[in-house]
């Protein structure tokens, strides 16, 4: 069963963002009844009834009541699986999930949004060869917030009509003006009211579906800032490619039944690629509505790019780890948001903060929460909580709090500005709703303590100055591997940048978000493997606009295999994956790792799946266990990465993956192994050197891993092997690590 939830994938300070919850009334005064999902795996090949009434049937069997059954059915899929959602109470889902035909049947959950210059930082300058006519061919699907159209970043100047493939509609809502020629698509999913009726809308209200739709596909805007913040040319990966925008995540979460219908349309629609940036909590493959609907749309050939999570840095946090799935890490970029605050003793401290707002004089009187409390006897007043300092005591002045989230209680009371301090790692920039920065616990401390030492402590903060740092380096709230699901592949797949990301957002919200700010903006920055993921898409978008006819793995492994690595202070590859993309050589890979829709099934068989649970995730009873050949070695897949989990540091490693290669390279080639061992383990590669006489050939290679974990201090070994013919450098991490704990 469906348990835990499914988020934005946007990391959030404590105290920062305050989500609102609501819970809706069902439409049955049977309150026992829940949402859950009924599946019935594909579509049947020839459908002499309507598959709406197949379902009622059947619920009507189950119920006996003609009249409940009616109301109880919620949502007929369809379109490119078939199943449906039904309020139903316990023992009548068990009842359904012992009928003919159905494969399962599972609870409905709740999922959760993983909350630009970055094309020319990542090689891709605005003058970058383009396949125009290919790249308006292609649509990329946003399962998301929804969107806004009327920003700049959607404007379909010089756009013809929508590529003939498409089958997709917009439909109307609330504060949504319709779609253009290059917003082609726009659709919500309420099934359930998961948002009341008055609020079910194709409009992006929160800003996530617009920022990622723009990240990943946007029309280049000249001049975009936040303030003056950041200016330059924001842009998509594919500004000549068309959005189809799929909203299923409402006030409060992203539901499974929604995140199910969304793939259902967007498949049958004809999308290209879809970019999920919404997760939650790792499941089986045979519960996760993102991991079954990413298999249907492999199936057609879509490549689904997801974020990672936000639960890092700790190991073991990786989600959205199917194996047809590629998963994104979120780096950060060159630029750091550096926002100084200046004492009256003259001592400079750097912080790091959105904050646009600039000082209107020299120095201000400063304060602490501590100094500054009122005679409440609740809260903190070191944290400047809500109700616990004294307005008198803070009026002009610049307060320092403890702790994020202070600055709208200071804000409130007619501050002048506030200093947090923040224990997470100083990578990510936070918007500020007042003049505000973020230093670190140390730098908190020296401020405290000079305003402890005077009568008269004075203090300024500065307006935000993005200065150049070294990039890149994989953020510390990126989720990071081991994976728990299927332990000898690599998870997260590749990086892309999710720090700080300018780009569009909706006119709806605001620069912070708090209920109180007044500022909007329609761009703005943003953190998350959220913000990296559309950055993914949008490269492997740009691969299939020179390689239509690739496979959704082929685009995954050019984009996988042409990465460069990056150093990673926590985690080696187990928070990179492959490295941070490179969409430029990504077109030009030499040679791909392929894998169909078999080789996936293989490897669930060989994973221990049985075969009712495979028909579940793949949506197709035709495959068995025992007729299909399980996947071959440690990782019984030709994946573009090498991973292998040892139980523990005593075990002696030995172990053989099977990989084979094709040539997407013009013609007769030569390609070389050259293998970077990691420590303590000997690689062998057999053979180390592979000719190819022509295009598409393919040739099979094994890489033996033997030795010891040799290093005490590091849960993982890193190495690479590296196939070379001079002109491309395919490349595939080679990782030894251990489970987590
Ligand atoms: C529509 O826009 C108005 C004005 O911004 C806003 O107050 C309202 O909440 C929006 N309604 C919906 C359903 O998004
Ligand atoms: C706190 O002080 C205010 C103003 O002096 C007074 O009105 C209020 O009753 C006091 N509250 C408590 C809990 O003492
Ligand atoms: C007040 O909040 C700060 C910052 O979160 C924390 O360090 C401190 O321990 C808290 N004090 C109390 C008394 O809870
Ligand atoms: C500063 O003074 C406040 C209020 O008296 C006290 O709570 C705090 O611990 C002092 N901080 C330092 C660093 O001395
Ligand atoms: C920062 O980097 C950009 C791009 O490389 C360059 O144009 C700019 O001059 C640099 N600024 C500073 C202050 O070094
Ligand atoms: C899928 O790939 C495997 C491994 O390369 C191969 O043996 C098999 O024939 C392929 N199946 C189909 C249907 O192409
Ligand atoms: C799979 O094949 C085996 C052997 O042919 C057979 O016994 C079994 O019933 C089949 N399973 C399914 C689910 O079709
Ligand atoms: C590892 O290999 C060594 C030497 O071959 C052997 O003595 C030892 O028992 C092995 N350890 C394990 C845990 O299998």
């Amino acid at each position: 069963m469906i348990t835990s939830s499914i988020k934005l994938l946007i990391p959030t300070l404590v105290g920062l963002l305050c989500l609102h919850f609501a819970r809706f009334s069902t439409a049955s005064n049977d309150n026992e009844r829940q949402i859950y999902i009924v599946y019935m795996g594909e579509l049947p090949a020839e459908q002499t009834i309507s598959l709406t009434d197949v379902h009622h049937s059947l619920l009507s069997d189950i119920i006996g009541d003609e009249t409940i059954a009616r109301k109880s059915k919620l949502y007929s899929y369809g379109r490119s699986f078939n199943a449906f959602a039904a309020r139903l109470l316990p023992r009548e889902a068990e009842l359904l999930s012992k009928k003919e035909g159905v494969v399962s049947v599972f609870k409905n959950r709740k999922l959760k949004l993983l909350t630009t210059r970055t094309w020319d930082f990542l090689g891709m300058s605005e003058k970058i060869k383009r396949n125009h006519q290919t790249e308006s061919n292609i649509i990329v699907a946003l399962i998301d917030t929804g969107i806004w159209t009327e920003s700049p970043s959607f404007n379909d100047k010089g756009f013809g009509p929508p590529p003939s493939k498409w089958k997709g509609k917009c439909v109307t809502g609330v504060n949504f003006t319709g779609c253009n020629n290059k917003v082609i698509g726009a659709q919500y999913f309420n099934i359930g009211e998961s948002a009341p009726p008055d609020e079910a809308t194709p409009a992006d209200t929160e800003g996530h579906g617009t920022h990622t739709a723009s990240t990943a596909t946007g029309a280049a805007v000249a001049s975009a800032s936040l303030y003056g913040l950041g200016e330059g040319t924001a842009r998509g990966a594919v500004p000549s490619a068309r959005v189809a925008s799929y909203k299923v995540c409402w006030g409060y979460g992203c539901m499974d039944v929604d995140m199910l219908a969304a793939f259902d349309a967007a498949i049958a629609d004809g999308v290209d690629i879809i970019s999920v940036s919404i997760g939650g909590s790792v499941r089986s493959f045979t519960e996760d509505s993102i991991g079954i609907g990413s298999f249907h749309a492999l199936k057609k050939g879509i490549l689904t790019v997801c974020a990672g999570g936000n639960d890092g840095p700790y190991l073991g946090s990786i989600s959205n780890v199917g194996p047809w799935i590629m998963t994104v890490a979120a780096s950060t970029v060159d630029r750091r948001f550096e926002t100084d605050v200046e004492l009256g003793n003259g001592d400079k401290i750097s912080g790091i903060a959105i904050n646009t707002f600039a000082p209107k004089k020299g120095l201000y009187p400063l304060t602490s929460g501590a100094l500054a409390k009122n005679n409440a006897t609740f809260g903190n007043s070191s944290a400047c909580d809500y109700g616990t300092l004294d307005k008198e005591k803070v009026k002009g002045k610049i307060v320092y709090c403890k702790g994020a989230g202070g600055d709208y209680v200071v804000k409130e009371l007619g501050g002048a500005g506030t200093v947090m301090s923040n224990d997470q790692d100083m990578d990510t920039a936070y918007a500020t709703g007042s003049s505000a920065s973020y230093v670190t616990l140390k730098d908190g401390l020296k401020i405290e303590k000079y305003i402890n030492s005077t009568k008269s402590a004075q203090g300024v903060v500065y307006k935000t100055r993005i200065v150049n740092t070294t990039a890149p380096f994989i953020a510390s709230f990126s989720s990071r591997g081991p994976q728990t699901l299927i332990s000898n592949i690599l998870k997260p797949d590749i990086a892309a940048p999710g720090v700080n990301i300018l780009a569009a957002i909706s006119k709806f919200t605001t620069v912070v978000g708090h209920e109180n700010d007044k500022k909007t903006s329609i761009f703005n920055f943003n953190s998350g493997t959220s913000m990296a993921c559309p950055h993914v898409a949008g490269a492997a978008a740009y691969v299939k606009s020179f390689h239509p006819k690739w496979s959704h793995a082929a685009i995954k492994s050019a984009l996988m295999t042409t990465s460069k690595p990056i150093k990673v202070k926590e985690g080696g590859e187990l928070a990179s994956g492959s490295g941070q993309i490179n969409p430029k050589m990504a077109v030009h890979p030499g040679l791909i790792y392929d894998i169909n829709t078999t080789s996936y099934v293989g490897l669930l068989c060989k994973q221990g799946y049985k075969d009712k649970e495979i028909a579940l995730i793949t949506g197709s009873g035709k495959y068995n266990c025992s007729k299909i050949q399980r996947g071959k070695g440690a990782d019984g897949i030709n994946y573009p990465s090498i991973n292998l989990q040892v139980k523990s540091r005593e075990t002696n490693i030995s172990a053989v993956f099977y990989r084979r290669v094709t040539n997407v390279g013009v013609g007769k080639s030569v390609y070389k192994a050259r293998v970077e061992s990691p420590k303590g383990v000997s690689v062998k590669v057999v053979p180390d050197i592979l000719l190819f006489s022509r295009a598409d050939q393919k040739r099979s290679f094994k890489v033996t891993l033997k030795g010891k974990f040799v290093d005490k201090d590091s849960r993982y070994l890193s190495g690479s092997l590296v196939w070379s013919d001079t002109k491309h450098e395919v490349r595939s991490p080679i990782l030894v690590s251990l489970p987590i704990s």
